[in-house]
């Protein structure tokens, strides 16, 4: 196993480039399994992730290639209709390929996902919006088995809160039942946009683009496309409040700052300057001094609210902070894994529920110390403490950094960080 190596104190200066989105490029490659043919995904992210869903689409009967940034997927090849347990505990996002294979087999057979260090994570809400379709889907042995004879039909489907991998498989297996689906309260992230976009390409019939009512007119077959992931929000995020937490002034090219709201908004409150053109942020922060970083209480909501992939990371920031606040966590029930590890480098957080009450530094510096990933956006806080902090930190189990963000150590070692990987 690797860990990494920070030695903190740096500022962050020059330029940063953003790779395509985790979580854009997860559902467009299961989308894949909708059509025979060809399908080329540009601006793809290499990750653990990424090669994780593409393994799994082998084991389905699909071959693929990889030049540079682009991906083709040939979907002519798929075949079997079995996700195994090896593959899906890896990964949850692998329950997104139940709705392109039932939707071109039939047949779906997927692993439960179970827990993770997030929260339990249920997928009861993909399974009653199948059911909706006329899909019979059965639990046993820890695996979901769901069937149709024929083609699913349209359905209304109520999500009691907007789920973003939900949606996404709803949407790829209303593509191709016979008849209108309706989807409401559905979940409205940028990537969900990025799906859409796809399966229209595709020749998919869908309206309500980033809205909370997605209304999916069935077709009975799509064709493989052409399509673009769009740059990764929350690499974006981690990049900024990482120069506002070390200090520095740093560009943050090929990105999206419209996908960011709430965190430019909490990063200006906390007397962040940003400024954003439209496809680069530029963050600058002193490195030192009173009062250097307001508290801002920050409260995780579905987008366009504070993201939860972006908590832990401000929670670093605001360890940093001259005052007190509050992050409230609403969306995963056990995402404060973090704090244990940050409390090592000296954060004073005290947890009360869903709610993590931060008491900034001020002038007081983090300490590097050993500490632990737990989970990919916890291991990022971890990260940006250590860029913070004074000494050395040494980051155990990165390979949960290496599930969602591409060539990091070269991207800070860009940005004047003195950042290595070692042998644990
Ligand atoms: N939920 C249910 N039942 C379901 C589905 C969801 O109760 O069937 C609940 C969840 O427990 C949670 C809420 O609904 O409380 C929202 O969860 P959602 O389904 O939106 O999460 P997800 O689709 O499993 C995606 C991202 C996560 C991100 C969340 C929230 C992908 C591949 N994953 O997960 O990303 O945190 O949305 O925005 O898109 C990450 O990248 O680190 C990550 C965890």
């Amino acid at each position: 196993m690797e860990k990494l190596v920070i030695e903190g104190g740096k500022p962050l200066t020059g330029e940063v480039w953003i790779s395509g989105a985790k979580n854009a490029a997860l559902p467009l490659i299961a989308a894949t399994l909708l059509a025979p043919g060809v399908h080329v995904l540009h601006n793809m992210p290499d990750l653990r992730d990424t090669r994780t869903i593409l393994l799994l689409l082998e084991s389905l009967g699909l071959t693929w290639e990889r030049q540079g940034s682009t991906l083709r997927i040939d979907g002519s090849g798929l075949r079997y209709s079995e996700a195994s347990y090896d593959l899906v505990k890896t990964m949850r996002a692998s329950i997104l390929v139940l709705g392109p294979l039932l939707a071109r087999l039939g047949r779906a057979k997927v692993s439960m996902p179970g827990g993770c260090a997030i929260g339990a994570r249920p997928i009861n809400f993909h399974l009653m919006g199948f059911e909706q379709l006329g899909v019979r889907c059965l639990l046993e042995h820890g695996y979901v088995d769901a069937q149709i004879d024929g083609r699913m039909h349209g359905g209304t489907v109520y999500f009691d809160i907007p789920s973003v991998t939900g949606t996404e498989n709803l949407l790829m297996a209303a593509a191709l039942a016979k008849g209108t689906t309706v989807i409401k309260n559905a979940a409205r992230e940028p990537e969900i946009g990025n799906l859409i976009d796809m399966l229209t390409a595709m020749g998919a019939e869908i309206e309500g683009r980033d809205s909370d009512r997605l209304t999916i007119h069935g077709v009975e077959s799509l064709t493989a496309s052409e399509s673009t992931i769009i740059p990764d929000r929350i690499e974006t995020g981690t990049y900024a409040i990482a120069v506002a937490a070390a200090g520095g002034d740093a560009v943050i090219s090929g990105c999206n700052p419209n996908h960011l709201p709430s965190l430019l908004d909490k990063l200006r409150l906390a007397g962040v300057s940003v400024s954003s053109g439209e496809d680069f942020l530029r963050i600058s922060a002193p490195q030192g001094g009173k009062n250097r970083i307001k508290p801002v209480n920050v409260t995780t909501m579905p987008y366009p609210g504070y993201p939860t992939d972006l908590q832990a990371q401000f929670m670093a920031l605001m360890s940093l902070s001259s005052g007190v606040c509050v992050i409230h966590e609403t969306i995963f029930e056990n995402r404060f894994m973090h704090v244990a590890e940050l409390q090592r480098m000296g954060a004073d957080i005290q947890i009360d529920g869903r709610s993590a009450m931060v008491k900034g530094l001020g002038d007081n510096l983090l300490t590097g110390a050993q500490v632990m990933a737990t989970d990919l956006r916890a291991s990022s806080s971890l990260v940006i403490a250590g860029l913070a902090a004074k000494g050395r930190t040494d980051i155990s189990r990165i390979y949960h950094l290496e599930r969602g963000y591409e060539k990091m150590v070269e991207k800070l070692t860009g940005l004047g960080a003195t950042v290595w990987k070692e042998k644990e």
